[in-house]
C-alpha cells in the first residue's frame, strides 16, 4: 500500500476537530505507530491511555504539527494549542507576557489578562515563572493554550507532576474551561481514573494502534466511586495489562 506524507490540512474531514487515517511513525527500525485511525468531534473530550513508551506523545506531537516525519493522513482544526507536563514558560518573561507571547489579533494583553483571570491567576500577572508553584505554572500553561481559542486542545500528561490535591482542583478547572470554550480535546494520560473523570471517550493505544475504546456517558462532575465507573475502570486496566484487583 502506498504511504503518503502526513498532510496537515486546515479543514479536517467532515468538520471534525481532528481526523487521522493510517498514521505510522518509526524511529529507525522501530515502528512506534502502526496505522492509527482517530476522529475527535468538535467539542469532544477524548482521553488517550497507554503504557509508558506506547507512542502517546508521538501521536500528540504529530497532531500538534511538531513531527514532519510521520506518514498518513492528518487533518486538524485551524487552531491547535498544546500544553505539556512541563509548563514550558519563558523564564525571563513575566506571567502576563508569557500568555500574550506570539498572540495575534486585537488587544493581546487584554485577552491574556482575561485568560489568566479564568484560571484564577489575576494576582500573579506580574510574577516571574520560577516563583510559581507547579499547579500555578500549569494554570499559566492552560491560559496560554486557551487564549488562542483552539478548535483542538492537546494536553500531554498536564497533571502528571502535580500533587494529589492540586491535581483534583486542576481536573475541576479543566472541565470548567472545556465546558465554557468547548474545544475538541485530546488528553494524553496514563491515569485511568483521570481519563474516566474527564473524558467523553477513552482510547487505549497499544501495539501502535488504537486497540480499545470506551464511551463514558456520565454527566460531570463525576465521582471516582460512581458505580458505572467500576466496570469501565476494570476493563481499561485489563487493557493496560494491570490486574484490577491489585489496584483496588
Ligand atoms: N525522537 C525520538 N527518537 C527515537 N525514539 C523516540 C523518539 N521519540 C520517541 N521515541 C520512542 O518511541 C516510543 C514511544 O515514545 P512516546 O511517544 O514518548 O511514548 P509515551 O508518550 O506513550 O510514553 C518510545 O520507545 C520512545 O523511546
Ligand atoms: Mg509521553
Amino acid at each position: 500500500m502506498a504511504t503518503r506524507a502526513a498532510r496537515l490540512s486546515a479543514e479536517p474531514a467532515a468538520g471534525q476537530a481532528a481526523t487521522v487515517r493510517g498514521l505510522t511513525r518509526s524511529f529507525g527500525d522501530r515502528r512506534v505507530l502502526g496505522g492509527v485511525d482517530l476522529d475527535i468531534a468538535p467539542g469532544e473530550f477524548v482521553a488517550l491511555l497507554g503504557r509508558s513508551g506506547s507512542g502517546k506523545s508521538t501521536l500528540l506531537r504529530v497532531l500538534a504539527g511538531l513531527d514532519r516525519e510521520a506518514r498518513g493522513e492528518i487533518g486538524v482544526a485551524t487552531t491547535v494549542a498544546v500544553s505539556f507536563q512541563e509548563p514550558r514558560l519563558v523564564p525571563w518573561k513575566r506571567v502576563l507576557a508569557n500568555v500574550a507571547l506570539g498572540l495575534r489579533g486585537p488587544d493581546p494583553v487584554g485577552r491574556a489578562r482575561a485568560a489568566l483571570a479564568e484560571v484564577g491567576l489575576t494576582e500573579h500577572l506580574n510574577a516571574w515563572p520560577l516563583t510559581l508553584s507547579g499547579g500555578e505554572a500549569q494554570r499559566v500553561s492552560l491560559a496560554r493554550a486557551l487564549v488562542r481559542e483552539p478548535g483542538l486542545l492537546l494536553l500531554d500528561e498536564p497533571f502528571g507532576a502535580l500533587d494529589a490535591l492540586t491535581k483534583i482542583s486542576m481536573h475541576r478547572l479543566v472541565v470548567d474551561l472545556w465546558a465554557r470554550h468547548r474545544p475538541g480535546v485530546l488528553l494524553v494520560t496514563h491515569d485511568v481514573d483521570e481519563a474516566l473523570l474527564l473524558a467523553d471517550r477513552v482510547l487505549v493505544l497499544d501495539g501502535g494502534r488504537i486497540a480499545h475504546e470506551s464511551a463514558v456517558p456520565l454527566a460531570r462532575p463525576r465521582h471516582r466511586d460512581h458505580h458505572d465507573l467500576v466496570a469501565l475502570r476494570a476493563g481499561l486496566l485489563r487493557r493496560l495489562g494491570v490486574d484490577p484487583e491489585e489496584t483496588a
